[in-house]
């Protein structure tokens, strides 16, 4: 398999425009940016390239405005805040304002690519998408992953190829089906599997046990049933917090009442969790332990991080809630690597390879 080409790997840039895709889908609140961890993560690929002498030309999606322009999903907040972090960056408008964009069009390849001498794909949290900007400029342009996109898969890959053991991968999230893919691909990677947020009640389901109104995928039983009786030890929650049927705050075990809602692991669960992170050497964790947004359902993934913080093990955090929650304790500089990128990393481990990760091997300037 051809290496992925590097910014070094880059014809010179020094007077050249340089279109860097970027992954700037960034979280808005009322037109305000809310988190710029993305913005600042495309800066040393960015300043690598000023530096030479380039023009940068950034291009990025934000959102989902399926193929029409849409006020509330414009670049502009993003526009204004990259010009304080990177003065003399150009910023094109939101690439999926135009359908060619998710359609991989070639007609809109074409035009992205006009008057541009290289391409640089810094997006990893958008690699997994075969879109027009991430696939379509390396069959024409000499092109190179930027430095965010290198590391992202240095790590990731090394978690898939040389994890130091004890590895254990630690899932939230709401859903059991979107991720039922990388948790068949985990457990042939990882030592144990530790499941939490509101996908645990599936697999609570699975067990037997009644979890009264909390979330439940009833087509994912069968499938969270052949998982629990593989190999690998599997840990759920032994407790949970959540709503009685009155609606007040209640720990339960793992048999909840009719009525009842589940909406975070118990104190319990949590210490047990943290053990296990805390005796691992590689952790890998995505997705939240509970509804975290609410202060009362918050405890079981501040445990969490806690514990990610604090454990000797290699930590990688996968992007989007669990990043945001890291953010938010204040704990997102004592993990190893946080990815920009939540479905791009999964994919990642899952599958081994990304679209646009085999679109730059492909580019006329990698080298077999
Ligand atoms: C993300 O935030 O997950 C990436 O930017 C990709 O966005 P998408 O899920 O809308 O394709
Ligand atoms: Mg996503």
């Amino acid at each position: 398999m051809n290496k992925l080409p590097l910014l070094e790997d880059l014809p010179p840039v020094d007077g050249r425009r340089v279109l860097v895709r970027t992954d700037f889908n960034v979280p808005l609140d009322d037109g305000r940016i809310t988190d710029d961890f993305r913005v600042r993560a495309a800066l040393p690929t960015i300043t690598w390239l000023q530096e030479r002498g380039a023009t940068v030309v950034c291009a990025s999606h934000l959102g989902r405005p399926r193929g029409k322009p849409d006020p509330a999903f414009s670049m502009e907040p993003v526009r204004r805040r990259l010009a304080e972090l990177a003065p003399g960056v150009e910023l094109l408008e939101n690439l999926r304002f135009d359908p060619g964009e998710e359609g991989n069009d070639p007609a809109f390849v074409a035009r992205l690519v006009e008057g541009m001498d290289a391409y640089v794909d810094d997006a990893f949290g958008a690699a997994h998408r075969a879109h027009a900007s991430i696939v379509g400029p390396p069959q024409t342009l000499p092109s190179a992953a930027g430095r965010l996109l290198a590391r992202e898969v240095e790590v990731l890959s090394g978690l898939r190829d040389h994890p130091r053991s004890p590895f254990v991968a630690v899932l939230g999230g709401a859903k059991v089906s979107d991720k039922l893919g990388v948790i068949d691909a985990l457990l042939g990677l990882v030592d144990a599997l530790v499941i939490g947020g509101g996908m645990c009640f599936t697999f609570l389901a699975a067990l037997g046990n009644p979890i009264g109104d909390s979330l439940c995928e009833p087509d994912q039983i069968d499938a969270c049933r052949r998982l629990l009786d593989g190999p690998k030890p599997i840990h759920l929650p032994s407790d949970v917090v959540g709503l009685d049927p009155a609606g007040q705050f209640a720990t339960f075990g793992t048999r909840l009442p009719d009525g009842a809602k589940g909406l975070d692991i118990g104190p319990g669960s949590a210490a047990a969790f943290a053990d296990v992170v805390l005796d691992a050497r590689t952790v890998l964790w995505n997705g939240p332990m509970g509804l975290f947004e609410d202060p009362r359902f918050a405890a079981g993934t501040k445990t969490l991080a806690q514990a990610m913080a604090d454990t000797k093990a290699f930590t990688v955090v996968g992007g989007g809630d669990s990043a945001a929650a890291l953010a938010e304790f204040g704990l997102a500089d004592d993990v190893d690597h946080v990815s920009t990128g939540g479905g791009a990393s999964l994919e990642l481990l899952e599958l081994g390879d990304l679209p646009g990760l085999a679109a730059l091997r492909e580019a006329p300037n990698a080298h077999a």
